[in-house]
């Protein structure tokens, strides 16, 4: 079952196994086919530059720029706020970070710009001027690039996080203008001994996510 990686070792990842699961991914259902996705593929120099640009943001106190549709007059219902704080709690318990260690918790914020060791990061772009639905269609794509990578023997982590300081990306990636990062995605092969590895989310069951009208 997948799940999300975030130890990955150094072992190089082919252009042929980006390919086909990008061939996998670009048959994604979207509204009227618009296929409002482009993607950055990111390796070598660049990462490293962009890596130590991001951790440096971090760690200076740069405010990060609200996520997709954040927004203060729309807080996060609770019902959905609580399964987020129950999943940040469970990771930092399982890596042993205690709550008010706000060292440890920068490092672990810091470890998405580390990329959890990956050696290929893909940026997702996308046109805010297109209708809110299309974002469904950037979902589809994401997971079914997932599923395609791994079919590679591949992993990988979604990032909201690595869109945090657009304009460090912006400097060094060359995309449209009208197009903005709206996330990211670690990948390459699991380390599979780190501890990090083993963590696992809680997910609602299938009675309490449906129910049925006969
Ligand atoms: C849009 C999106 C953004 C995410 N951003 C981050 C992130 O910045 N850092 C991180 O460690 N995980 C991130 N995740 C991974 C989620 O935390 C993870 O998918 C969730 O906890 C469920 O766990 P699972 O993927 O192992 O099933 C993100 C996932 C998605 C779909």
């Amino acid at each position: 079952m997948r799940h999300s990686v975030r130890a990955f070792s150094d072992r190089l990842v082919t252009k042929e196994q980006l390919e086909q699961a990008i061939d996998y991914a670009r048959y994604a259902a979207s509204s009227k086919n618009m296929q409002p996705w482009q993607i950055a593929i990111c390796q070598g120099d660049i990462l490293k530059k962009l890596s130590h640009e991001l951790i440096l943001a971090a760690q200076s106190g740069q405010k990060p720029a609200p996520e997709l549709g954040e927004s203060k007059d729309s807080p996060i219902p609770d019902l959905y706020m609580n399964r987020a704080r129950q999943c940040g709690y469970s990771l930092f318990q399982h890596k042993g970070i205690e709550r008010h260690d706000k060292e440890a918790r920068l490092d672990h914020w810091c470890e998405n710009y580390r990329f959890f060791g990956a050696t290929t990061v893909i940026f997702f772009y996308y046109d805010h001027t297109l209708p809110q639905h299309c974002l469904i269609d950037m979902g589809i794509f994401l997971e079914r690039l997932m599923q395609g990578l791994e079919q590679q023997g591949l992993s990988s982590c979604p990032q909201a996080s690595l869109v945090s300081f657009p304009d460090i990306l912006d400097k060094h990636i060359d995309m449209p203008q009208e197009l903005s990062p709206i996330f990211g995605l670690s990948l390459g092969y699991e380390e599979v001994d780190q501890h990090i590895n083993t963590f696992r989310t809680e997910k609602l069951s299938v009675n309490e996510i449906t129910k049925w009208f006969n």
